[in-house]
């Protein structure tokens, strides 16, 4: 107890001293995605474990936000890499801003308790629970971070109103990740990752009831280089969307199940959107998932291109929908909405796919008529279908404005 307690007040000391022989550390602290070439290794700096810090109660009912605060303060101001660890029991916080720019070129917080939200979205103004910006992070451990949605979402389904707060969100945080933890019941999305070249999430597993409203399991966007792989996901939308302007992609070994499967986009709703290209999914199980694979774009709006995109390697099992590309998105069903998308789609593969689908239709591809869709194969694709329609078992294709090349395929190909 007295040594951790000295190492929180190390961590006041650090700060102090940090400030005291500022001149070189300011270097650092300017923000700049290019400083940091690599991972940075963890380990080696202090670590400032939150249950012996001063006021520290993990007894799930105490408010630990301050205390929190304070540590990831001293984490961040650190010299060197710093730990940040929240031990055992469950620690009750309000919204955490972990922003940098941080000393320590890296800042590790490991998880071993439960990093529990309160239940009330009102104590997220800023509508996230966890939120690292401008810094080096690696979220570790075997822990959990609770969105503690339940209540917020009960809410929402009875009344609807915005977007509920986000569990873990980084933005601007290069060469960072998440790996070992669960993630569980947001009141938003999981974790949604925004800015943040080379980002990696592995291994983590993240939960919701399938009732859940807009709880995707990972949402990234405007990163260059990112790896999502291992991961297991069961929630109410999609169980990893992809936003506008990302590069150099790799998603492999994950399980959605159920969720609203894996999805690129919606893209073109806003006028500054960039274009989506070299994404290799592989590798995926879809369980009775709402739909499969998608690429959905707002039916009018910002003109960008999504291409070079590789989906292999496909379990379905019972999953609806499991090939879509949709241009003429308005946020709901697959109704058409009328209207040119200005999203250039092309180089898009979808390569073995295999097991059933609740769906007839298999491969629905509705381009805008404005840009069509180019270089669309799609390459031994074998289902059967699950569903409960007992008059109607084809299975189908419908296409519109689709330049795609079907081989190996059980199902028919455009007309
Ligand atoms: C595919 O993913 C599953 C489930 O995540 C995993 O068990 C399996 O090892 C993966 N296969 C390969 C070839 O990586
Ligand atoms: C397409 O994307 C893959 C990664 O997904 C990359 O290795 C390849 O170089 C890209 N192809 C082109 C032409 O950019």
């Amino acid at each position: 107890m007295a040594t951790m307690k000295r190492l929180c007040i190390l961590g006041i000391v650090l700060v102090i001293s940090s400030v005291a022989n500022a001149d070189s550390d300011l270097v650092n602290l300017k923000y700049d995605r290019r400083d940091l070439g690599g991972q940075v290794p963890a380990g080696g700096g202090p670590v400032i474990d939150v249950s012996k810090c001063p006021g520290a109660k993990g007894d799930g009912s105490s408010d630990m936000t301050q205390v929190i605060m304070k540590a990831w303060n001293d984490a961040c101001h650190a010299p060197s890499p710093s730990r940040l660890l929240i031990p055992a029991g469950i620690w009750l916080a309000g919204e955490l801003e972990f922003e940098g720019p941080c000393t320590a070129p890296l800042v590790t917080v490991e998880v071993q308790g439960t990093l529990k939200g309160k239940p009330e979205a009102a104590a997220y103004p800023k509508n996230y629970q966890v939120y690292f910006s401008r810094c080096s992070f690696q979220i570790v451990g075997s822990g959990t971070i609770d969105g503690n949605g339940a209540a917020a979402q009960a809410i929402k389904k009875a009344s609807g109103g915005k977007n509920l707060p986000d569990t873990v969100v980084a933005i601007q945080c290069p060469n960072s990740g998440v790996s070992g933890v669960k993630i569980i019941n947001s009141k938003g999305f999981h974790l949604k990752v925004v800015e943040c070249d080379n980002f990696k999430a592995d291994s983590i597993a993240i939960t919701s009831p399938e009732t859940t409203l807009n709880t995707d399991g990972i949402h990234i966007a405007r990163c260059k280089g990112a790896c999502i792989t291992n991961i297991n996901i069961a929630t109410g939308d999609d169980c990893i969307s992809i936003g506008d302007a990302m590069v150099d992609l790799t998603i492999r070994n994950i399980v959605c199940a159920p969720g609203h499967g894996i999805s690129i986009g919606s893209l073109g709703k806003f006028p500054d959107e960039k274009d989506v290209r070299n994404v290799e999914i592989s590798n995926v199980t879809l369980v009775n998932t709402m739909y499969g694979l998608r690429i959905k774009t707002i039916h009018s709006g910002t003109a960008l291109a999504v291409s070079n995109v590789t989906y292999s390697n496909i379990q379905c099992k019972g999953c609806g929908s499991p090939i879509i590309i949709d241009q003429h998105y308005n946020g709901g069903s697959l109704t058409r909405t009328p209207g040119d998308s200005k999203v250039r789609i092309s180089g898009v593969t979808f390569k073995n796919m295999k097991g059933t689908t609740s769906a007839n239709v298999v491969a629905t591809l509705l381009c805008s008529t404005a840009c069509g869709c180019e270089g669309i194969n799609i390459q031994d694709v074998s289902l059967a279908y699950s569903g409960t329609d007992t008059e109607d078992k084809g299975l189908r294709t419908t296409c519109e404005n689709a330049k795609a090349t079907f081989t190996g395929c059980t199902i028919p190909a455009c007309k």
